[in-house]
C-alpha cells in the first residue's frame, strides 16, 4: 500500500507515468499497480518536479510601500529605502512577511528558494529572522540563505565582519556586491576575498555581480578567475550579470569561455532586470538582461531567478516561477520550441542544479516533491502560467486547487488549428 499515487500524468519529457510515493520518497514510476491511501488523478495534466527560485530577498519581501514607494524605480533608491526599513522592522514583522510569502510559494509549487539576507546592520536582526523562517518552513520548503553585504563588503564599516558573523551563525552561502564597492579595485578585491572565504569554509558562493548598465563593470571576470583558482565550479554563481548586456562584443567573446572554464553558474532575474536596468537611458533603451542564450551555447548553466516580490525594488510578483520564465523567454527572445522548453527547465532542473539540491527529480528514489499543472506540456504551462492543481512536498499533499474552466478552455487547442497542423 503506497501513501500516495499520482496517476497518469504527463512528465516534462512528454512520457506518461504514474508516480508512487511512500514516506518522503518516490518508490515507483512508470505503470504502477497497487493501492494507495490517497490518489491524485493527473490524467492529461503536466506533472513536474517543483519550481526552484535561486535568487530571492525574503527579508524584504511583502514590504512594498514601507517606509514609502520607490519613486525613481532605480536600484539605488531601492537600496536606500531598504536601508531605512531594515533598521525599523522587527524580527517578528520580517518573520510574518516571509512566512506569508512562503505560503504563496508553496501554493505555486515553489519548494526550494535561495534567499539573500542583508548582513549590513550590526544588529543582524535580518539574519535572526531568516534563520527562524528557515527552521519553520523546513517541513515543506528548502530555504538556502546567503550572507549578503548589501551596502558593500568594504564600503560599509562592518561589512566584512558581519558577513563572517552571519556565516558563523549558520547562514549557508557567501554573498557579495562588487559593483557597489567604492572602486573597481575594491570590487575586484572583494571577489578574491569572498571566494577565499567560501573555499576555506567549504561553502557555496553567490554574488550579486555587475548589476549595472556600465559596460566596464567587469567583476564577473575576477569572479570566474577566482572560482577557477579555488576549484569552486558549480558551487559558485553570478547573479544578475546585467552589465554583460552592454559590454563590447569582442570582450564578451573572451569572457564567455572564461566563465565556462570556471564551471560557475549564472542567475539572471528577468522581472527585475527589465524594470530596473536602463533607467538612465533615453532611446534606444537597453533591456539590461544578461546574454542568456550565448552563455547556454557555451555550456554555462543559467537559471531564471525571481529576486523580488512587493519590496523596495519591485511592486508586483506572485511567487510564480512561470511568470519569471515567461518574462525571461520574452526578453531573451527564447521563442524556438526547444528554447521555450528550456525556459521551463531553467525554473526547475537548472535552478535545482544551481542550488545543489539533492534527490531532486521524478525518478525512483528521489524526494517526493512535485507539482501537477493544468497544462499538457511545459510550453503550454508557460503560455497559460498554468494553475497548480496539486502540490506535493516531501510526500505530503500541501495544496490542492480545483480546475478553472476558463483556463481549461484556453488550454484546449482549437479544432481548426489542430486539424490544420495534423496535431493529436
Ligand atoms: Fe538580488
Amino acid at each position: 500500500m503506497f501513501d500516495l499515487l499520482v496517476k497518469g500524468g504527463t512528465l516534462p519529457d512528454g512520457t506518461t507515468a504514474d508516480i508512487a510515493i511512500t514516506g518522503d520518497r518516490i518508490v515507483a514510476t512508470g505503470r504502477v499497480e497497487g493501492a494507495a491511501r490517497e490518489v491524485i488523478d493527473a490524467t492529461g495534466d503536466l506533472v513536474a518536479p517543483p519550481f526552484v527560485d535561486p535568487h530571492f530577498h525574503m527579508d524584504a519581501t511583502l514590504s512594498y510601500g514601507l517606509p514609502r514607494v520607490n519613486a525613481s524605480g532605480t536600484l539605488l533608491e531601492g537600496i536606500s529605502l531598504w536601508g531605512e526599513l531594515r533598521d525599523i522592522a522587527t524580527v517578528d514583522e520580517m518573520v510574518a512577511r516571509a512566512l506569508a510569502y512562503c505560503d504563496w510559494a508553496a501554493s505555486m509549487g515553489l519548494l526550494a528558494i535561495r534567499s539573500h539576507v542583508d548582513t549590513t546592520p550590526d544588529h543582524l536582526r535580518t539574519v535572526e529572522a531568516m534563520l527562524e523562517v528557515k527552521r519553520r518552513v523546513a517541513p515543506y520548503i528548502d530555504l538556502q540563505l546567503v550572507a549578503f553585504p548589501q551596502d558593500g563588503l568594504y564600503r560599509a564599516k562592518t561589512g566584512r565582519e558581519n558577513v563572517l558573523r552571519a556565516l558563523d551563525r549558520g547562514i549557508d552561502v557567501v554573498g557579495g556586491i562588487p559593483h557597489f564597492e567604492r572602486t573597481m579595485e575594491d570590487g575586484a578585491e572583494s571577489m578574491r576575498d569572498l571566494c577565499r572565504i567560501a573555499a576555506e569554509r567549504g561553502l557555496r558562493i553567490d554574488v550579486h555581480c555587475d548589476e549595472s548598465d556600465d559596460p566596464m563593470s567587469r567583476h564577473v571576470e575576477t569572479l570566474a578567475r577566482e572560482v577557477t583558482r579555488h576549484g569552486l565550479g558549480a558551487r559558485a554563481a553570478g547573479s544578475h550579470l546585467t552589465s554583460m548586456h552592454s559590454m563590447d562584443n569582442y570582450y564578451v567573446s573572451k569572457l564567455l569561455p572564461l566563465i565556462a572554464e570556471s564551471g560557475m553558474t549564472a542567475i539572471p532575474n528577468p522581472l527585475i532586470n527589465i524594470t530596473i536596468q536602463g533607467r538612465q537611458d533615453t532611446y534606444p533603451k537597453r533591456r539590461g538582461l544578461t546574454r542568456v542564450k550565448e552563455m547556454q551555447a557555451h555550456g554555462i548553466t543559467v537559471g531564471w531567478g525571481q529576486d523580488c516580490v512587493m519590496d523596495p525594488w519591485y511592486s508586483l510578483g506572485t511567487a510564480d516561477m512561470l511568470d519569471v520564465a515567461f518574462m525571461g523567454l520574452h526578453v531573451a527572445q527564447m521563442t524556438h520550441p526547444e528554447e521555450m522548453a528550456r525556459c521551463f527547465r531553467m525554473v526547475t532542473e537548472d535552478n535545482a542544479k544551481i542550488m545543489g539540491l539533492e534527490g531532486y527529480g521524478l525518478k525512483k528514489g528521489d524526494i517526493a516533491s512535485l507539482v501537477v499543472l493544468n497544462a499538457g506540456n511545459p510550453t503550454e504551462a508557460l503560455r497559460l502560467r498554468a494553475e497548480r492543481l496539486a502540490v506535493v512536498s516531501k510526500g505530503k499533499v500541501i495544496s490542492r486547487r480545483s480546475r478553472n474552466d476558463a483556463r481549461l478552455t484556453l488550454a484546449r487547442r482549437p479544432e481548426s488549428v489542430r486539424r490544420r497542423h495534423g496535431m493529436p
